[in-house]
């Protein structure tokens, strides 16, 4: 990211934070020079603008933004793209918790991808990168949010799961992980018949990818996300408006990918297993079909009712492998359901988990890092949706009322009852943009686990 730069430059420009009661104090009292500027603009004083200074030459000086009294990640994550370009820095009267969470803000906000434009979009603007704040920590959560946001706006056309294989492959090399996976055919043989079911009508071969990291003594965390690289519905394909954004469908393992990068970047005391199993649901001869049985590799056997309910299939075969590790935490993220989204809209990610404990935690990890997710039962009421009348389930309700919740339950059947397991169910995706969160590709409920990991496993 180059949204940021080491201080000690001497033509960086101060940026201070003031709340509109504070302005309104200063402008009663005695008017400063910069308080005359502001008012002479003509422009009405209210939260959320922001004023730029002039010196007495007429250069940049100072700028002013005014701000509530809670101060919020957001609060100044629009300026990188309204600024004009330059270096700046925060008046350090700004308390160090509310610095930390506004460089945040900063570096998420001074996101875009603009890869494929030919004219690429202006520069950022740089901000001080205090030597006082937890830099690690700050550094990790923009560059993890980054990687997820790169590998869900990335086309689908160049995020195949081969390029999942490569993404997954150089993030492994670049903190010595170890990466291995099973290709194609290899998975029948070692036991994956979902993943090889759901991936088997694309040219581009399924696959299981596997990264493994740290020390062995410290309790395993282990990460699934579901990797359907383009969901076209299979055989029960999607109309039009449903499968435009079905590149975001490989999101659970963008988020995947993003939180081991946390966990690596900053050195978590953990020993991390991720899996992705990475897939495109396409339509061809081979497709497996509605109907179909598939017996999973716990032994499972599901009856295919709807092609287009892929997403916890092809995360059964690699939950129930992790389940088999025992873990101490397992974390699956998935683009799972319409349902989630129906249910909460985009921009609040579903979870569910089982233990009051890890959801409370999860809960003001999220508040804490501003962080929008929402607990929804894993209400055991509607399990008989998933009966079959010739496999143990179904993969699919046949209503698609509470979807969300029997997709959760699906995957349920696969976690060992003793499991610590937190399942997401997440947009991946902006629908508009917002400060710091730009339309396009989107880590949802990444910052809640990040920090609460930190806790977790006690560094915090
Ligand atoms: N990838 C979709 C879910 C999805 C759709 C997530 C839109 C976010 C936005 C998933 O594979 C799917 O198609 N689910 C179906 C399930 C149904 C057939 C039971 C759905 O939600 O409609
Ligand atoms: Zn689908
Ligand atoms: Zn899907």
């Amino acid at each position: 990211m180059d949204c940021f730069y080491e201080a000690g430059n001497e033509d960086s420009i101060l940026i201070t934070l003031v709340t509109k009661a504070e302005f309104d104090e200063l402008t009663n009292s005695s008017l400063d020079n910069v308080a005359t500027w502001i008012l002479s603009s003509n422009r009405s004083i209210q939260v959320g603008n922001h004023y730029l200074v002039p010196d007495a030459v007429g250069k940049l000086n100072q700028v002013v933004v005014i701000v509530d009294d809670n101060l919020s990640i957001w609060t100044i994550a629009g300026l990188p793209f309204s600024l004009p370009t330059g270096n700046y820095f925060l008046a350090d009267t700004i308390p160090l918790e509310d610095r930390e969470k506004l460089i945040t803000g900063w570096g998420l906000g001074s996101y875009q991808f603009s890869k494929y434009k030919k004219k690429k979009g202006k520069d950022s603007a740089r901000l001080s990168l205090d030597s006082d704040i937890d830099q690690t920590s700050v550094l990790a959560i923009i560059d993890s949010t980054c990687i997820v946001r790169d590998l869900i706006n990335e086309p689908p056309n160049e995020m195949m799961p081969q390029h999942l294989s490569k993404a997954t492959q150089e993030l492994a090399s670049k903190f010595d992980a170890s990466f291995t996976e099973i290709v194609g055919d290899e998975l029948i043989e070692d036991n994956y018949p979902l993943i090889h079911a759901i991936g088997r009508a694309s040219e581009h071969q399924p696959r299981l990818l596997k990264l493994e990291w740290g020390d062995p003594k410290h309790p395993l965390l282990c990460v699934a996300g579901k990797g359907v690289c383009f969901d076209s519905g299979g055989l029960d394909i999607k109309s039009a408006s449903g499968m435009r954004w079905m590149k975001k469908d490989m999101g659970g393992a963008a988020h995947a990918l993003g939180l081991a990068n946390y966990i690596m970047q900053t050195n978590l005391p953990v020993r991390l297993q991720v899996a992705i199993p990475a897939v495109e649901n396409a339509i061809s001869n081979n497709a497996y079909r509605p109907g179909d049985v598939i017996v999973s590799r716990s032994g499972i056997s599901v009856e295919i009712d709807n092609t287009d309910a892929e997403g916890r299939l092809v995360l059964a075969d690699a939950i129930s492998e992790l389940c088999d590790l025992k873990p101490d935490l397992l974390i699956d993220y998935a683009t799972l359901t319409g349902a989630a989204r129906v249910a909460l809209g985009t921009e609040v990610g579903v979870f569910f988990s089982e233990l009051d404990k890890t959801s409370h935690g999860l809960y003001s990890s999220a508040k804490a890092s501003e962080d929008d997710i929402w607990r929804l039962p894993i209400h055991q009421g509607y399990k008989h949706q998933l009966k079959s009348n010739i496999a143990d389930l179904v993969n699919c309700a046949s209503s698609g009322y509470g979807g969300a919740i029997t997709a959760a339950l699906f995957l349920q059947a696969f976690v060992s009852d003793d499991c610590d397991w937190v399942h997401f169910d997440v947009m991946a995706y902006n629908m508009r943009s917002r400060p710091g969160r730009p339309k396009g590709g989107e880590a949802m409920g990444l910052r809640s686990v990040c920090q609460y990991l930190e806790t977790r496993y006690s560094r915090k």
